[in-house]
């Protein structure tokens, strides 16, 4: 998974296309949707527009938890709208009904085991719902998407999620960060510390 994504919502419908189309042309290669952003057409449109060929972007769309039970129908639908056969990462949005929810994980296996997704993992989960999941199918998710910043930094956390073998990928950087801090502008000033950092 590239490190950094280009992240779509509050991008609905056709307001996706066109910044999807400049970050892919500005070297973006990990794209972030989700069938409740409903942009899953004009991302899919915008890649295929670009030349850019499928094989070098990764895709991540999400299930909305109020889709869970309707798992299977909802990931056919997010690939017809991508206009792809599979994607990188498929993600549960948020824990259906604020529960691990391990109906929905069974069928995440199921959808990664038939091919129709590379990996799987979950989105604002707890350390606790996850070890759930763990417990009732033995299938540790691929990532945890969860609001991640210089100012939420958390080693605990991390550490958990480390000691598990789930990725934690941050989202929302910049808007639970102060971008005035004089420590972002040293390092964006510094020649190649975004390759430290
Ligand atoms: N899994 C989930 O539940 C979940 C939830 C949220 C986001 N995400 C993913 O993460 C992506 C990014 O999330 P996000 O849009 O919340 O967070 P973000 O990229 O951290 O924040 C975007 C907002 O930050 C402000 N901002 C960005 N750059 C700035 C700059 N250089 N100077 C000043 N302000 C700046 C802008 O606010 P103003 O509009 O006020 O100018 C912008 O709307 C989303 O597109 C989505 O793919 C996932």
């Amino acid at each position: 998974m590239p490190l950094l994504g280009f992240g779509t919502w509050q991008l609905p419908g056709e307001q996706a296309y066109e910044p999807v189309r400049v970050a892919l042309e500005t070297g973006y290669r990990h794209l972030d949707t989700a069938t409740m952003y409903r942009n899953e057409s004009e991302v899919g449109r915008a890649l295929q527009d670009s030349g850019v060929p499928r094989g070098e972007v990764f895709i991540t769309t999400k299930l909305p938890a109020e889709r869970a039970g309707r798992e299977r129908e909802t990931i056919e639908a997010s690939l017809k709208s991508l206009g792809i056969d599979q994607l990188d990462l498929w993600l549960v949005h948020w824990p259906p009904r604020g529960r691990a929810h391990p109906a929905t994980w069974r069928e995440f296996v199921a959808a990664r085991d038939a091919g129709l997704t590379r990996a799987i993992g979950v989105s604002n989960y707890s350390v606790a719902q996850i070890d759930d999941l763990v417990r009732a199918t033995g299938v540790t998710p691929a990532v945890n998407q969860i609001p991640y910043s210089p100012a939420l930094h958390d080693p605990r956390l991390l550490a958990e999620h480390q000691e598990r073998g789930v990725v934690v990928e941050g989202y929302s950087p910049f808007r639970r960060s102060d971008l005035d801090d004089p420590v972002f502008a040293e390092v964006a000033a510094t020649p190649g510390s975004s390759r430290r950092t």
